[in-house]
């Protein structure tokens, strides 16, 4: 029989609490935010329908936190609310339409557009221009004393800048951590054979509520306010945009992402637009808020007892969603090198359907302890390729067994060694490993390689399997008939492949390297090689000394070449093909240089400038620059667009020459 309303609801309510335990009270969620959300509404939705059973102490009627022991209690002057979430347009329409009903207001509201920042709420008062109090929301209304963890976090605005400064200058904001800085902490974790952080907002918490100050004081934690608390002695403007001006005159930071937009056609404008730029954003952002701009129309619409009625966040599509790992596939990489894959029960996840995700290595899986059955919690942000983030170990089926990772190749059983400090496995059979030999083949065919179109992952399977070919010179020999012998190969189709391989022989220098598949010699290297010693034969003959004189070219990457071109087999498959009449035209001599102040110097490129990185790029290296990606002693200039992060920094700390935006452009035309 299945539960009544009521035990739904009671079940629906435990649930919650734990979660809000678990996520407030120990900073450890166990389940993403998008599950939590939906048991919020499945809650919504019941109480809504059977309103005799719902209750001031239901979760939908409070604000999650829950506290911990270790931090005394503050009550808060203003109530910290919570916001309601909208998940579609039609519930912006919705949202919008009821705010104009209550105003009686026909014509489109002026709305302020804010990020929705995925990191903790906390309450900063000053009195006459000092912080005297920092909070967490908790409850709402009962927050944690945070004052000295928070004093670490604002540095010198524990004091507020300017003139005129308010007797009382409450302000609301959410603290965070950046994605690079989450990186870098969790690499530290690591080195340390410390638990490492799920994403930025759990660091970010479990950084904030610390015990030890100094421990805050060691974590790169940031601020972004967003609202005013309690205010006395100056009066409180008209509109929230001009307090969010007021915050920042006074010397806190806002984000330059706040902007005012007019109806619910700005609102969904401004939603877009953040979307798009989400993942070069530095910091992690869930969907972004509206808020009614005029004051007085916010205190006319007032609050329900968890969230204010003139605002609403609209959430972007989850980047984490829980689903279920069906098996542990074993991929064995062009070098050899061996690669868990989880397969995936398909979840719908950062806008895509994922069905796969990299386990990255054996340390990886020991780390998460993840098994075949577990309810996992798959990542996938931006075009990144999809992550396992954690275990919901609560949810672990019975007899799940810790996965076995194998000692020998799955596909040719030659042993698998572990290469420097253990964390790669390589399968050793090199070539005579099918699975290498066809995966040399995949990316020499590829689109950024020799671009042979039509030669897919299949038919490479299929020709190697069927011993037509055993590597990429082997190509050109084969002939129509062994086309179109293939399976499920039409003639019409077996003919194109024919020509796509025959017309694949022109090509360039650089594309042709990177085909090779030298480890570590990606598109950028093989064209900064191809540009900077023109021939295959200079390349072929290079000292390692003589590489390291090119951008990007260290001496791993040196070494690297060296030691391929030093193998007789590929140099044996290298003549093939050039035999086969594969050719390029022969690298021009590149067109006059516009001289300038870049001309003959190294420089670096970072942050986002107002025009395109490949743009930028071409400018200077038509000025006879060289663009490097890696800030050095060796670099003369870093231009640093907006948000330029670790490259900006290390340049400062080297003495290297940044230049902003505007600088570079006027100096490319000058000397
Ligand atoms: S305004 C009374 N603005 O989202 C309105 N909140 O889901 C209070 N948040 O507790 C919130 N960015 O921790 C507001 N630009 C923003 C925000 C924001 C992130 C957080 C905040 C709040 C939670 C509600």
């Amino acid at each position: 029989m299945s539960a009544s309303p009521k035990q739904r609801i009671l079940g629906l309510r435990e649930q919650i609490d734990y979660h809000n335990y678990r996520y407030y009270s120990l900073d450890d969620p166990e389940i993403t935010d998008s599950a939590y959300d939906r048991l919020i509404r499945d809650l919504e939705e019941l109480e809504h329908k059977y309103p005799q059973y719902q209750s001031p102490q239901s979760p939908t009627q409070n604000v999650g936190g829950a506290f911990s022991k270790t931090f005394s209690e503050v009550a808060h002057a203003i109530p910290m609310r919570s916001l309601g979430n909208a998940f579609n347009e039609e519930e912006i329409f919705a949202f919008d339409r009821r705010v104009r009903e209550l105003l009686e207001e026909n014509n489109d509201i002026e709305y302020i557009a804010e990020p929705k920042l995925d990191g903790l709420a906390v309450s900063l008062r000053y009195e006459d221009g000092w912080l005297v109090q920092a909070a967490t929301r908790g409850d709402g209304k009962t927050g944690e004393n945070i004052t000295q963890n928070m004093r670490m976090v604002l540095g010198s605005s524990t004091q507020l800048r300017g003139n005129s400064i308010p007797e009382v200058f409450e302000v609301r904001g959410e603290v965070f951590m950046s994605r690079n800085d989450f990186a870098r902490l969790n690499d530290k974790q690591k080195t340390r054979g410390k638990k490492l952080f799920v994403n930025p907002r759990n660091a970010a918490a479990g950084s904030l509520r610390q015990l030890d100050p100094a421990v805050t004081a060691s974590r790169p934690l940031k601020i972004f306010c967003y609202a005013l608390g309690e205010v006395r002695g100056v009066s409180v403007p008209d509109t929230h945009l001009e307090s969010l001006e007021m915050i920042g005159a006074f010397g806190l930071p806002i984000t330059d992402l706040i902007q005012p937009v007019s109806g619910v056609k700005g609102c969904l404008d401004y939603h877009r637009t953040i979307l798009e730029r989400r993942s070069d954003l530095p910091f992690d952002i869930d969907g972004v808020v509206y808020k009614v701009s005029r004051m007085d129309w916010q205190q006319q619409l007032g609050h329900t007892a968890r969230a204010p009625r003139w605002a609403i966040a609209h959430k972007f599509p989850a980047q984490e969603e829980m689903t279920i790992l069906e098996s542990i596939d074993i991929q064995v990489g062009r070098t050899g090198a061996i690669t868990p894959v989880a397969r995936l029960k398909p979840v719908f996840v950062g806008g895509v359907t994922v069905s796969n995700a990299t386990l990255h290595n054996q340390e990886e899986i020991k780390r998460l302890d993840v098994r075949v059955g577990d309810t996992v919690i798959v990542r996938r942000a931006g075009d990144v390729i999809p992550e396992i983030v954690s275990v919901v170990v609560s949810s672990r089926p019975e007899g799940a067994l810790e996965f076995e990772f194998p000692v020998t190749c799955p596909e040719c059983d030659s042993a698998i060694v572990n290469e420097g400090d253990g964390v790669i496995a390589r399968c050793s059979g090199g070539l005579f490993c099918e699975a290498q030999k066809k995966q040399s083949i995949k990316h020499f065919a590829s689109r950024k390689a020799m671009d042979i179109e039509g030669l897919g992952d299949k038919l490479v399977d299929q020709l190697v399997t069927d011993k037509k070919i055993s590597d990429v010179a082997d190509l050109f020999s084969l002939s129509l008939e062994d086309i179109s012998g293939l399976d499920r190969m039409a003639d019409k189709s077996a003919g194109n492949l024919s020509n796509a391989i025959e017309s694949s022989k022109s090509t360039t220098l650089a594309r042709f390297l990177y085909s090779l598949g030298i480890p570590l010699v990606g598109e950028t290297t093989a064209e900064n090689l191809a540009d900077n010693l023109g021939s295959l034969k200079s390349i072929m003959s290079a000292t390692t000394e003589m590489l390291q004189t090119i951008p990007d070219v260290g001496p791993i990457v040196a070494q690297s070449l060296r030691t391929f071109f030093e193998q007789n087999h590929n140099v044996e498959v290298v003549n093939r093909l050039i035999d086969s009449g594969i050719h390029w035209p022969a690298i021009e001599a590149s067109a006059p240089v516009q001289e300038n102040m870049f001309t003959g110097k190294t420089v670096v490129l970072t942050g986002a400038l107002s025009i395109s990185r490949a743009e930028a790029k071409l400018i200077l290296q038509s000025s006879g620059a060289k663009v490097t990606g890696s800030v050095s002693a060796k670099t003369d200039y870093v231009i640093a667009g907006e948000d330029a992060g670790s490259k900006a920094e290390k340049a400062e700390k080297l003495g290297v020459s940044i230049l902003d935006e505007n600088q570079f452009m006027e100096n490319v035309g000058n000397l």
